[in-house]
């Protein structure tokens, strides 16, 4: 039998920077890249990032800590900045020395700045080359470039094109994101130019995820093709499972009206004072009202369909991936595999 070289651990400038031992990192993911399953990507050789979207600063803090007793190895906290709250989280994150702070829909130049100041890594997301020249300015270490066929938030570029343009305008290592699902997607990536890949859509299908089996069995079942890009459902361009629900959630933009009583509910849910964000939002800043109003909405849509399993009011955000997925394994089953396709599709691409 012919000796193959390790597929168990590869090296490239995204494992150096975080101190892992495998390209493979999993997104923040809102009730999906919780403890349990960002402990397990690092238990797994890779690097996990907490989604704290819907924490509030002390759950951010008890999520960090919960973290840490389940693993010794390096993870990452996600920050949506312009999420209610998450610079606060964000802050949280820094007293807590979290060794990797990833941030996304904002200016992250603070962040960096207290990052450094304690040895700690920054990843921005960013889906053009105009962010992405931005964030190398704002002192990010390394970006998260995010594909039209990413769950959620791609940009309109797809990750074939946008890697390698991202790659000619930034010299920062680079994780790809959107579409990666397997051992072949990682060595297009690197190939593109990329240093590793994040698989959103593909982690929140292993047994760690807390997705309801309900919505695991109907991942299962969905083709690539079944998406809805829309930028009705939360106020963004945003990626969702093809359901009546999430038709019916994106079917036009929300009004002023009805965004002034959904964000007033936003606001009770989060302790913030009612009228000032409802009446004073829509007098001073009715575009910011509408987008918290969007993201309140979209949390608990996204919440009912991870959670409950609901899809009747529940919308799933998902990749155009979820149509090369065909099981559910453990995240350490996934990594070996994913590992073992990269070094075969290496061994056939020597070859030609
Ligand atoms: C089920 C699911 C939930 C997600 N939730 C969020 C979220 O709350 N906020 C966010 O910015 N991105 C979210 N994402 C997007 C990921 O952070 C990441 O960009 C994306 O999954 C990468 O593309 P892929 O799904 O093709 O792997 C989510 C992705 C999935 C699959």
């Amino acid at each position: 039998m012919v000796n193959q070289p390790s597929a168990a651990i590869m090296h490239t400038a995204i494992t150096r920077l975080l101190g892992i031992e495998r390209p493979l990192l999993c997104p923040g993911m809102s009730y999906i890249a919780t403890p349990e399953l960002v402990a397990a990507v690092g238990n797994a050789g890779g690097l996990g990032i907490l989604a704290t979207g819907p924490l509030t600063p002390d759950q951010t803090r008890a999520a960090i800590r919960r973290i840490r007793e389940l693993t010794d190895k390096p993870f990452g906290v996600g920050c949506t900045l312009m999420m209610p709250g998450a610079a606060d989280n964000a802050r949280v994150a820094q007293e807590e020395q979290a060794p990797v702070i990833n941030y996304s829909l904002g200016k992250g130049d603070w962040i960096a700045e207290a990052a450094h100041r304690y040895g700690g890594k920054v990843l921005a997301t960013v889906v053009t080359e105009k962010h992405a020249v931005s964030a190398e300015k704002c002192g990010a270490d390394a970006l998260l470039v995010t594909g039209h066929e990413a769950a959620a938030h791609g940009g309109s570029v797809t990750s074939l094109v946008l890697v390698p343009a991202i790659r000619r305008a930034s010299s920062l290592p680079i994780v790809a994101a959107g579409g990666f699902a397997g051992g072949e997607g990682l060595i297009a990536a690197l190939a593109l130019g990329a240093d590793a890949v994040a698989m959103g859509t593909r982690l929140a299908m292993t047994r760690e995820s807390p997705v309801h089996a309900n919505t695991k069995d109907m991942v299962l079942q969905r083709g690539v093709a079944d998406t809805l890009y829309s930028k009705n459902f939360d106020g963004l361009w945003c990626r969702m499972m093809d359901t009546p629900a999430a038709r019916r959630a994106s079917r036009k933009p929300l009004g002023l009206m009805p965004a002034a009583f959904r964000a007033s509910a936003v606001a009770r849910r989060m302790g913030m004072p009612v009228l000032k964000v409802a009446i004073g939002g829509m007098l001073s800043q009715p575009q910011a009202l509408r987008q918290l109003a969007l993201f309140g909405a979209a949390t608990e849509s996204i919440r009912l369909a991870i959670q409950d399993g609901d899809h009747e009011k529940g919308v799933q955000l998902i990749g155009q991936a979820q149509g090369l997925i065909d099981d559910v394994p453990t995240v350490a089953e996934l990594f070996a595999r994913v590992m073992d396709e990269a070094q075969a599709c290496r061994s056939r691409l020597a070859q030609l």
